[in-house]
């Protein structure tokens, strides 16, 4: 039973799950799709973990109608996935390819059938590698013309099928791990750079957000931020100020700008002393702040903490942990600002990501107090080793434990006042997790996928989804 203090969760909350095209479709070079950034990124030798590709990922493209009849019968309200723009666009502009249209069409009506709510993300990393070759992806004005005809055409196509939509995914995450961290494509290093293609891409967003006000005046549209809320090591002021910084560089960079259109004024000016401000060019400012979204989307893993970072010898960016080798990630930082350090509060997973619920509940109060945005809580999830044990099943307690300390975390916020639209687990099946192989595993379904090898690809239900079913089924009221 829900706990008597807390508030019952709104009728109609969109109990969901979520994927997206590179990691689950695969037919990577089928019915005339055309290559993206990915496609080519993942054949660069030592970029994945040991060189896994989405060439076949866990086959979704084949087999949809299969994951649908999956959802269907979990009881799911929604299902976020994405569009690759390769399927529509194979050169990223051009002539529409009407295969790429009729899966993502048949897709929507397998969902619609099954009452399951469709929510369309736009782009979720796959980039056109056209148009990369072309003028530079992301760090090219170019873009946001082109992302904003393509957009326009999934409106029209889609738009009186589909009511959620979100427009970037993780535009922090995309745009610092391809340009400042060179651990996703284009593979670049370099902080002017970053800031510059971001720049590109927070217009873009705003772009087709105002064009879906004009083809979908009945929807609702959101950027997905992957927010990962700043706390202070110590009460040290010298802590307190580098996780405010943090704060603002890391996150409000970019909801700021969602939300406002206008960046944050402290951290500008930090940025403009280290010479990497985007330009801004005559009829930005308007553009950003015509773009107004619905609702932010709110992917949350876990929180940071931060100490101060010296400039003299400070950490910069580190090497990640995408062994699951427990304890191999390094702290990484700003020189002269923050650096992330370990939480003595909070368990780890075996890839090191913080396993932190209350700060689930700080993201979205914060998120309501600073920006007054109802939020779509877009992902949320563990991953993990996953063992199959004879006769097919799968005993992941480590992840019921999880979700359901984080709804729990939501049914707080909702009764601090916060208001939200609905909670999608990343992810529905397994999938391949982009730095990470199939080891890392998120889904409430089980695919028989793996690194090496030609497998199967069978489905098998975790116990996770069996309890999943029953939250859904009582509406949160039993966890
Ligand atoms: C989010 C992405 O960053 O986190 C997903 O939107 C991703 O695409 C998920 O898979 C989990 O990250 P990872 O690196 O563990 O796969």
């Amino acid at each position: 039973m829900i706990h008597p203090t807390l508030a019952p969760l709104p009728k109609g909350f969109l109990w969901g799950a979520a994927s997206a095209a590179y990691q689950v479709e695969g037919a990577w070079n089928e019915d005339g799709k055309g290559v993206s950034n990915w496609d080519k990124f993942v054949r660069i030798p030592g970029k994945t973990f040991k060189g896994t590709t989405g060439d076949i990922a866990v086959d979704h493209y084949h087999r949809y109608r299969e994951d649908v009849q999956l959802m269907a019968e979990l009881g799911l309200k929604a299902y976020r996935f994405s569009v690759a723009w390769t399927r529509i666009f194979p050169d990223g502009r051009g002539k529409v390819n009407p295969k790429g249209i009729e899966f993502y069409s048949n897709l929507i009506d397998e969902l619609r059938k099954a009452g399951i709510e469709p929510i369309l993300t736009l782009y979720h990393w796959d980039l056109p590698q056209a148009l990369q070759d072309e003028y530079g992806g992301w760090e090219s004005r170019q873009i946001i013309e082109d992302f904003t005809n393509y957009s326009i055409e999934l409106f029209k196509q889609f738009g009186s099928r589909v009511k959620y939509w979100v427009s970037l995914n993780e535009q922090n995450i995309f745009t610092m791990l391809g340009y400042r961290a060179a651990a996703h494509p284009p593979g670049v290093k370099d902080e002017k750079r970053f800031y510059q293609a971001n720049h590109h891409a927070s217009l873009a967003n705003a772009s087709v957000i105002g064009a879906f006000r004009t083809h979908v005046p009945d929807g609702k549209i959101g950027p997905s931020f992957a927010y990962s809320p700043a706390y202070p090591l110590t009460a040290n002021p010298e802590d307190i100020l580098a996780a405010e910084i943090a704060e603002e560089l890391n996150s409000h960079w970019w909801m700021d700008v969602y939300a406002w259109g206008k960046y944050p004024k402290v951290a500008w000016k930090a940025l403009e002393r280290k010479r990497v401000v985007p330009i801004i060019e005559e009829g930005d400012a308007q553009l950003l702040e015509a773009g107004r979204p619905d609702f932010m989307g709110l992917n949350y893993y876990q929180s940071s903490t931060y100490e101060k970072n010296p400039l003299e010898g400070g950490v910069g960016q580190a090497e990640m942990n995408t062994t699951g080798k427990k304890g191999s990630s390094k702290d990484a930082g700003i020189q002269g600002m923050f650096k992330t350090v370990a939480n003595s509060y909070l368990e780890r997973t075996n890839w090191d990501w913080n396993i932190d619920p209350d700060g689930l509940r700080i993201a979205l109060r914060r998120i309501e107090s600073r920006y007054k945005l109802p939020v779509l809580i877009s992902e949320n999830g563990l991953g993990e080793f996953d063992e199959e044990k004879e006769g097919g099943i799968i005993e992941d307690d480590y992840r019921i434990d999880y979700i359901r300390s984080h709804v729990k975390a939501i049914q707080e916020a909702v009764t601090d006042g916060v208001k939200i639209l609905g909670y999608c687990i990343w992810s529905f099946t397994d999938l391949l997790s982009w730095l990470n192989g199939f080891q890392k595993r998120y889904g409430l379904v089980y695919v028989n996928q793996h690194e090496e090898g030609e497998h199967d690809l069978s489905r098998i239900k975790k116990k996770s989804y069996y309890w999943y079913k029953n939250v859904i089924h009582t509406n949160g009221e039993e966890i």
